[in-house]
């Protein structure tokens, strides 16, 4: 492989999308990733999200939350750079402790993971004994470590049903959780909002107990914007991520992970399609389905994705940053569920 190869596979894919000159100078940088990679006996994992450039050039694997988990927890690379999000390489660390794990910026966090403490969780637990707490990846590894089982937007009905169990509690994502609870029929509480403080839950009927995280990215998008796009072209097909809203999720043709909807456009024959979610991803899936129109809301996107470029992936490999450290003493903790969700489904 050489830069020139490099430019003409992302020329062939990207030319409507990247300027020519941007192109050469991004093959040129993957080139530098590759020779790093090999030297330094490194995989790359690559979230949906990432750019195009990088996306189609250097992963040796690309996925949703739950396919790059199951890529950390078998490879036999000395390094693994995961170009996402702190939590995304920190489930790397937890599930390959011996591994050197970098994360290519040091602030690549995610509203979810912040809306929620290991210590938010320790007083749901005593507020609500015996119940078990369903978890979603997109959460640091001390909240995992308090948590028995994880989920990602792929699974997550699936793990909650199988707690076989009359309450579960499903944190931190308040429309993944309403998401899964009109899917499974369960309704759902929020004790920050609809429980008195000093506890006691009155006349209450739950089956579901959320936290009111919510990912700055999905929330905006409204049924007002799908009204929109259906008046404009009544032949898109609209598919949506599970952190969207529950009436945005069912105004919608088709709701799963990002891993999921990229089946579904490549599975399906509409002549065009919205993704609501991040605007990457619609880049991503337009260079690998030509014959497809992609139309995207792109003035919503996440800061936090897009701090991962084909530059920072070198810079990681060349200086060894940012490197993800856990406290064995969480970490042994914390892989307890994530393994469990990794065996569950
Ligand atoms: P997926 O697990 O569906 O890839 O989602 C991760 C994420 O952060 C979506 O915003
Ligand atoms: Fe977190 Fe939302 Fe960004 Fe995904 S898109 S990483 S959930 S802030």
């Amino acid at each position: 492989m050489t830069a020139e190869s490099i430019y003409e596979d992302l020329k062939a894919k990207l030319a409507d999308v990247v300027p020519d000159a941007e192109l050469r100078l991004k093959a040129e940088t993957a080139f530098e990733v590759q020779r790093l990679k090999t030297e330094r006996n490194a995989v790359i994992l690559a979230h949906n999200y990432m750019e195009p450039a990088l996306y189609l050039s250097v992963p040796d694997h690309a996925g949703d939350s739950l396919e790059l988990s199951r890529r950390a927890a078998d490879t036999e690379a000395d390094v693994i750079v995961f170009c996402g999000v702190r939590f995304m390489a920190e489930t790397a660390k937890i599930l390959s402790p011996e591994k050197t794990v970098l994360v290519p910026h040091k602030d690549a966090g995610c509203s979810l993971a912040a809306s929620i403490t290991a210590e938010d969780v320790r007083q749901l637990r005593e507020r609500f004994p015996g119940v078990p707490i369903v978890t979603y990846i997109n959460t640091y590894a001390d909240v995992k470590a308090e948590s028995d089982i994880c989920c990602t937007s792929a699974n997550a009905a699936a793990i909650v049903a199988s707690m076989k169990t009359d309450t579960v509690i499903c944190i931190p994502d308040e429309y993944l959780s309403r998401n899964v609870a009109r899917e499974t029929g369960k309704h759902i509480i929020f004790p920050t909002r609809d429980l008195p403080a000093g506890g006691g839950d009155g006349e209450l009927e739950y089956q579901m107990i959320g936290w009111p995280g919510r990912c700055e990215v999905h929330e905006k998008f409204t049924v007002e914007d799908i009204s929109q796009v259906r008046a404009q072209f009544p032949d898109a097909l609209i598919l949506s991520h599970p952190e969207c809203s529950p009436e945005v999720v069912e105004a919608s043709d088709f709701s799963g992970s990002t891993s999921a909807m990229i089946r579904h456009v490549k599975e399906t024959e509409a002549p065009r399609y919205l993704l609501l979610t991040e605007c990457a991803m619609g880049d991503n899936i337009a260079a690998e389905n030509p014959d497809k129109e992609m139309l995207r809301l792109c003035s919503v996107r996440c800061p936090h994705m897009n701090l991962i470029t084909l530059e920072a992936t070198r810079d990681a490999l060349l200086f060894n940053q940012y490197v993800i450290e856990i406290p064995e003493e969480i970490r042994v903790r914390a892989v307890r569920s994530v393994e469990r969700m990794l065996a569950a489904v």
